[in-house]
């Protein structure tokens, strides 16, 4: 199976009618990335691995070459699924330059096939001289963790008039700057269908709405791994009870000499 495209992901939405919506979910390290990849049509590498890998507490400090490495793990361990990279906070924002030198170096250590940056009209002109160079980008609107110390928070976003109006604003500048597509985080639903209808280019949504034309999560996130999670979380499996379970387990056997035993001890001929 050839790995998918850009051009094919964003093709999967047409005359604003998306039949099978996206598939996305968060991948950081290569074995991950193996078990993932056929289930998905993209995988993100995002910069939420501040928080689930490095035990961080925002994406603020992530830096770039944090997202190449595990960038280029993720490429390594997938075959199928379209690899894109979050660009971290700080590398992008201050000029298209330079989030073409970040974008580059992301795409050139990774063998990832696109990025994602946060923001919305005020991205627009970068968004645009990326696509126009080469690099595809998704775009991220609503709640945007980078900014988190501009919103003072993760609270949902779209509740004012006002609110909603701008997320409905950015999301339009970026599909008409080029964006292949749109995460849509954190939004109340009516906003999240209005961005949908609003904008050519697939939306992604999270915390958003089961019209999105495509939806993603943070693994860990789904997979249970962690206590406390959003609202917006489903949980598929409960993964850290099974992994305590296990090392309860082991560390019981081994203090009680029961492992290893025959089956895993080397004996002479
Ligand atoms: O970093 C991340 O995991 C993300 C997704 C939640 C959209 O940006
Ligand atoms: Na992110």
């Amino acid at each position: 199976m050839r790995r998918l495209t850009v051009p094919k992901i964003r093709e999967r939405k047409k005359d604003g009618v998306t039949e099978q919506p996206l598939v996305m979910l968060t991948a950081y390290t290569a074995r991950q990335a193996q078990l993932l990849d056929e289930h998905c049509d993209l995988l993100l590498v995002g910069d939420s691995l501040a928080q689930v890998i490095y035990g961080l507490p925002s994406t603020i400090p992530v830096t770039l070459d944090m997202m190449a490495n595990h960038g280029a793990a993720v490429v390594r361990g997938s075959y199928h699924s379209v690899v894109i990279v979050d660009m971290p906070f700080g590398s992008y924002e201050s000029s298209p330059q330079q989030a073409f030198e970040s974008a580059s170096h992301l795409l050139k250590v990774s063998g990832a096939a696109g990025v994602k940056l946060e923001g919305g009209a005020a991205m627009a002109e970068t968004v645009a001289f990326l696509t126009q160079r080469g690099i595809p980008v998704m775009g991220h609107v609503g709640l945007t963790p980078q900014a988190v110390n501009v919103l003072g928070g993760y609270a949902a976003r779209g509740r004012s008039d006002a609110e909603a109006e701008k997320i409905v604003g950015d999301a339009k500048a970026l599909d008409e700057a080029g964006a292949f597509a749109i995460v849509v985080e954190g939004v109340v639903e009516p906003i999240a269908i209005e961005v949908t209808q609003a904008v050519a280019c697939p939306t992604i949504g999270i915390g958003a709405s089961a019209q999105c034309d495509g939806q993603v999560l943070v693994s860990e996130d789904m997979l249970g791994m962690f206590e406390r999670v959003p609202r917006f979380v489903k949980r598929y499996e409960e993964m850290a009870e099974i992994i305590s379970r296990a090392a309860a387990t082991y560390a019981a056997e081994v203090r009680e000499r029961a492992f290893p035993d025959e089956a895993q001890t080397y004996q002479p001929k």
